[in-house]
Order: C-alpha cells, then structure tokens, then sequence
C-alpha cells in the first residue's frame, strides 16, 4: 500500500467509532440472531439449558439453578458427567483423526508434534492409569508446574478422567510460589519437567520445583516430563532419582484404558490461585458441570469455534484462559487447539505470524499486551505473511485502548475480522461481558454488552445504577454457570471478597446478592461496558494479576527493609509495572545493594514477572492521619502526574522528597 494511502487508512479508522460486524462472517457464524438476548432474558435461568445440553450427561441435571443458599449457587444439580469424556471420547467416532491440539515447539528446529483425539485419548488414560499407580484418587489435588508443553494438557484431562482436581502453577512463578500453592491445597501430588526452552536456551526448571518441594510440609509424588533430553543434562538432574519419570509410566501403562469417573455437576473440576488484596493467594474452585457448559458456550458463540477450524489462544495454560480457551472450551467442541511453548518475539518477530500462515489458523486470541508489542515491533511483520485464514480476532486480560484495537483490526484482522474484546476473571470462568461476534456493534475500547443471559451492570459505590458515560464498579447482579463456587477451604473468605461490598449478607433472597468483581466501569447509552481497571491493590502486568500484598511482603522479608508499599506505574508495553517505594532502616547507604536485594527477593517469593521495574528508597511514606499509606499519592509520583491535595497527610512533606528520588 502506498504511503500516502496508508495515512489516510489510518486516519479514517482513528475517527470511527464503532465497526459493525463483517457481513461475510455473520453469514457463517455460530450465533447470528439478536433475538438471542431477549430469549434468554425471558427464560433466564432455564436459558442455560442451551449450554447445558451442548454437553454429554451420564445422569440428566434435575435443577438447572439452586439458588436457595447464596451466594452458595449450585447449577444442573443431580447431573453427572466427566469432562475427559465431553473433550475426548465424544469425538472419537467422528474425529478420532482429526488434529485435536497441535503444539508447536519453541525451537523452530523442533519436531513439533499434531496430537489427534484418538492418540490424545489414547495418552490421557495411560496417564490415568499412571496417577492412580503412583496413589491419586478421586478428589486429590494434583499440582501441575509446567510450561507449555503436550503433556500438561494430557495431565489435566487425565486428572479430569479419574475426577482428581488439579491446581496448574504458572511456570514463570517461583519456588516458593510453588510451596505455598501445594501447602494450600494440601496437594501430594506434583507433576512437573526437567526444564524448557526460552529464545532457543534450554532453563532448568526441576531445580526450582525441588526447592519448592522441600518447603511443603507434607509427603509428595512427583511426575517429571523429561522435555530436554541431552540438552538438559548440565542442570545436574537425576531424572530417575526420587521421582517418576512420565515417559516410563505412561509406556508402563500401555493401551491401558480407564473408565471416566462420573462426577457430579458441583464436584471441583480445578482449583487455580489468583492473587487478591491479602498477601495470601486465593484457591478458586471450578466445577465439573456448571464450568464446563459455561466455557463451551463461550467458544461457540463468542470465538465462533467450529469443529473444523484451526484455533489459536496464544495464552499461557498456567492462566485461567488457557485452561477454559485452549484446551476445555476447544477440546469440548472437538476443534483443533494450538499450543505454542515459545515467545512471539523469537527467532524474529514475525513468529506468531508465520505460525497463523504455516497453519492456517482461523481465530486469534491473545492479550492487549501482545498487541501492544506488535504495533511497537511494526506491521511489516505481520505483512510478511497471509493471514487470510483469520476469520476472528480475540483480546482478554486488561482494557485495550482504541489505537491498539484498530490495529489489531487492520493489520492482522485486514477489517475482515470481528475483534471480541471479552471482559472475564479467573473467578468467572470464563467469559461474561463482550459483543456476539455475528451480532453487535464493536466499538473499539469498549467490551461491549454483557453475554445474553448475563447481567453485569455499572454501580455507584452505594450499589444504584450509574448513569451512563459516569465512571462506577462492575457488578454482576444474577448468578452464571461459570462462576466460582467458593474459595479453596475458605467459604468466609469467599463471601467477604466477592459479596459483601453490595449484598445483604444475611438475606437468603439472592436478588440481594451481588457479585463484585472489583474492577472500575462506565456503561454508554447503548448499554455498551467499558472497563477500566481494578479498584483494589491488584496490578496488571503483562495481563497478568498479581497482588500488591504479595509482593509487599516479599520485600519487607528483606534485611534493611523497614516498610514498603508497591504501587503500578504506566507501561508502554506492560500496561502497568510494579513500583516499589520502600523505607529502609537506618536509611542504608548500600543503596544498590539493598535494591538489588529487593528485587532478588521479589523473583525468588513470586517469579521474574513480579520483579520491580523501579526501587525508590526513601526516609517515610505519605500517610494519613490514622496511619494508611496513601498509593494514590504514589502512584501519581510514579507516572509523573500531578499529585492533588497533600493536605490530608500527616507528614505532606515527604512527597517531594520521594519525587526527587523516585527520578534519581
Ligand atoms: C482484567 C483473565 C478490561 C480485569 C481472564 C479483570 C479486563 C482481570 C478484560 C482478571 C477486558 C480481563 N477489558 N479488563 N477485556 N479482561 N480484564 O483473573 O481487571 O487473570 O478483573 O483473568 O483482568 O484477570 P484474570
């Protein structure tokens, strides 16, 4: 495209504000027709019945929706059903040889490998056959700590097999990250590898597993996927020593073949921790029927997913929208899911790109983040490759701001495809508020309308409706299939964290209960949310969530380290970045020292993706009178912003020194 053209493309796109959905693609999609919203309102709750019935029951649900103890909620009560079976065995007469996940390895050199239904079958009841050798029974929690490799998958659904729950720890988290999860869950069993490849380096990653292990207070059994072969023999480790090799199971268990355990609807599918306010990361459960008709409803309708397409969640599974959007929503619809170990950026970064050609991918479901990346490394990368086979792009995880949709739909998209911009959580599991891909309006930055049958709406603080275009609190109003049951071992908590800001906790009438997922909103004339970002001390960095406590205490646990408050700074690329600003005892003169200790302790507790992009040591904090730190204050040091009315703290001084050393 000439120059010139290329602005004025650009400049016609800056100035419109709201796409309407290609027509070739509404022709084909999944869900076409808007009466969908007022049906389901009409028949709410019984309209989930259409997600329900997506899936294959061993005993028929006899409730669709008990709501008689909020915000204790149970859905498809008296069902059973495993979901190994929903993602496997359903597809086996039809598809058994057709591509179920294809993974794609990091080194390009790699033999990456296409794993059919009837071969993923095939390794998934051998695993379980494995898990049970080595002791898992039902309701176990097995611990996964893996990055994106085959067998993670095949774990997951070989735990869903004989109903063990399994709880996956990002591989990028800590050792001690890993410890406190499996203490949590007292969880005895671990599977995990030797180590992976990152930019082309194999990095070790038994190590930092067995320094986790030694810090959980009870027995375990650890599984370790042999993923480097030679290559990881200079880390040292004895594969056969202590621990099982997963290769040596599974071939012990040849051919084995495991009856699905049937599970009842409301028994746990998974736990995955997610930070919140407090330092403790907190166990969300999912269930078997409830999680599992609500991701596979999504896909359908939202991703548009069809059995023949070629579908690609660039997500990490460590994370809630890998494990609802690459492998139980996809495998439930019997697509083919694509998993790829590496980074986009390596050996160049047209990698994704020549991925989506090499493949022929048909949707695309990634971060803001990522997008943010790829406008900043230049579209001629993109442009190097045909991406016509893209038919749907997807973003979840933060806000993503109008420039960066626009791109995303010119120069992967060529506006042939819709964009979805899907608000959810790791608690709602999976998606609740975005525009129907075949149906709405896009409007770039703005999510969209809550799903048909959804009721999210935008508060003031004392929980009334705010009038549109005002700035309030997400809320979600009426119970969904998807959402979390409780708190691992912790209904109190539960209730606290996600209820208690606009419910009467003592009514048993659930239209007085109100989810909160604390996140800022505003809502236009057309009922479209756009969200802004988290009202609590949770950061988003990269996508990811991570709590301020946690890292916090990370940092206090420091020889030196007197107090310390950890604040988000804007990042280009990132979103936000985690800013430390700590006191130091004796205002130490090591100062390098100390920060480079700051910084070591924050990988060790929680991982690389918590490290403090900036350390600023300071004499005080600005608090109130009563003694509260003020972040706000700190985070408008932090991006250079005006700092407003100082005149609430009790020690106003302190601001500018921490300005002037926080540019130092
Ligand atoms: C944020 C990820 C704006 C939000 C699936 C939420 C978003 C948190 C969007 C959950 C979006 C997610 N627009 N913000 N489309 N999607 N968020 O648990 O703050 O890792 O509360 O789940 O990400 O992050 P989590």
């Amino acid at each position: 495209m000439a120059d010139s053209e290329e602005v004025e493309l650009e400049a016609r796109l800056e100035e419109q504000d709201s796409f309407e959905p290609p027509a070739s693609f509404v022709e084909q999609a999944n869900v076409a027709d808007p009466a969908i919203y007022d049906e389901f309102d009409a028949k709410w709750p019984d309209c989930w019945e259409r997600a329900a019935t997506m899936l294959d029951w061993d005993d028929d649900y006899e409730t669709v929706l008990d709501d008689s103890t909020p915000p204790f909620y149970e859905w498809f009560t008296g069902g059973s059903l495993n979901v190994s079976t929903n993602c496997l065995d359903r597809h086996l007469d039809e598809r058994g040889d057709e591509v179920a996940i294809e993974w794609v390895g990091e080194p390009v050199d790699e033999a990456n490998r296409s794993i059919t239904y009837r071969e993923l079958h095939r390794e998934v009841n051998e695993f379980a056959a494995a898990l049970r050798e080595i002791g898992v029974g039902e309701d176990d929690v097995v611990t996964m700590y893996m990055p994106m490799v085959p067998e993670l998958p095949v774990a997951m659904l070989a735990c869903a097999r004989i109903g063990a729950p399994h709880s996956v720890v990002f591989a990028g988290f800590s050792a001690g990250a890993l410890a406190t999860r499996m203490n949590a869950a007292d969880s005895e069993y671990l599977v995990t590898c030797d180590g992976y490849y990152r930019r082309g380096d194999p990095l070790d990653h038994l190590g930092k597993a067995n320094d986790g292990l030694a810090d959980v207070g009870h027995e375990t059994e650890t599984v370790v996927v042999d993923r480097l072969g030679p290559n990881g023999d200079d880390f040292g480790h004895d594969l056969a020593d202590a621990h099982h090799g997963y290769a040596d199971l599974v071939a012990a268990h040849e051919g084995a073949e495991i009856a699905p355990v049937s599970r009842d609807a409301e028994d746990m599918l998974f736990l995955m921790y997610t930070s919140g306010t407090t330092g403790e990361p907190k166990g969300v459960k999912h269930t078997t029927g409830g999680y599992l008709s609500w991701v596979t409803w999504t896909s359908h309708a939202v991703l548009d997913i069809k059995p023949e397409d070629t579908y690609f969640c660039a997500a990490d599974l460590g994370w809630i929208t890998g494990h609802s959007y690459i492998v139980y929503g996809p495998l439930s619809l019997g697509t083919t899911t694509m998993m790829y170990e590496g980074t986009p950026d390596h050996p160049d970064y047209d990698r994704l790109w020549q991925i989506v050609e090499e493949y022929g991918a048909t949707q695309l479901y990634t971060a803001p983040t990522a997008i943010r990346a790829f406008m900043k490394w230049g579209e001629e990368f993109p442009a190097r490759h045909d991406l016509s086979s893209l038919r749907l792009l997807g973003t979840v995880g933060e806000p993503i701001n109008p420039r960066a949709w626009k791109w995303y739909y010119t120069h992967i998209g060529d506006e042939e495809c819709p964009v979805v911009d899907t608000w959810w959580q790791t608690e709602t599991g999976g998606m609740v508020v975005t525009t129907l891909p075949g149906i709405g309006r896009m409007k770039p930055g703005s999510a969209g309308p809550p799903l048909p049958g959804a009721d999210a709406q935008v508060v003031d603080t004392v929980g009334e409706s705010v009038e549109a275009g005002r700035a309030g609190y997400l809320t979600v109003q009426k119970p969904w299939p998807g959402m979390l049951r409780t708190l691992y071992d912790n209904d109190e908590r539960f209730v606290e964290e996600y209820w208690a800001e606009y419910s009467d906790t003592d009514s048993s009438d659930p239209d007085d209960w109100v989810y909160s997922p604390e996140d800022g909103a505003k809502v236009d004339t057309d009922g479209y949310i756009t969200v802004l970002g988290r009202v609590d001390d949770v950061l988003n960095v990269s996508g990811h969530r991570l709590g301020t406590m946690e890292i916090e205490s990370a940092i206090v646990g420091v020889d030196g380290v007197a107090e310390a408050a950890v604040v988000g700074g804007d990042h280009e690329l990132k979103g936000e970045a985690v800013h430390a600003y700590v006191i130091s005892e004796d205002d130490q003169n090591e100062t390098e020292a100390l920060r480079r200790r700051i910084v070591q302790a924050v990988e060790d507790e929680i991982g690389p993706i918590a490290r403090p992009e900036r350390v600023v040591l300071t004499g005080d904090l600005p608090k109130t009178r009563s003694g509260k730190i003020m972040r706000r204050l700190l985070e408008n040091v932090s991006d250079g912003e005006p700092l407003g009315d100082t005149s609430t703290l009790r020690n106003p001084e302190i601001v500018e020194e921490i300005q002037r050393r926080a540019v130092e």
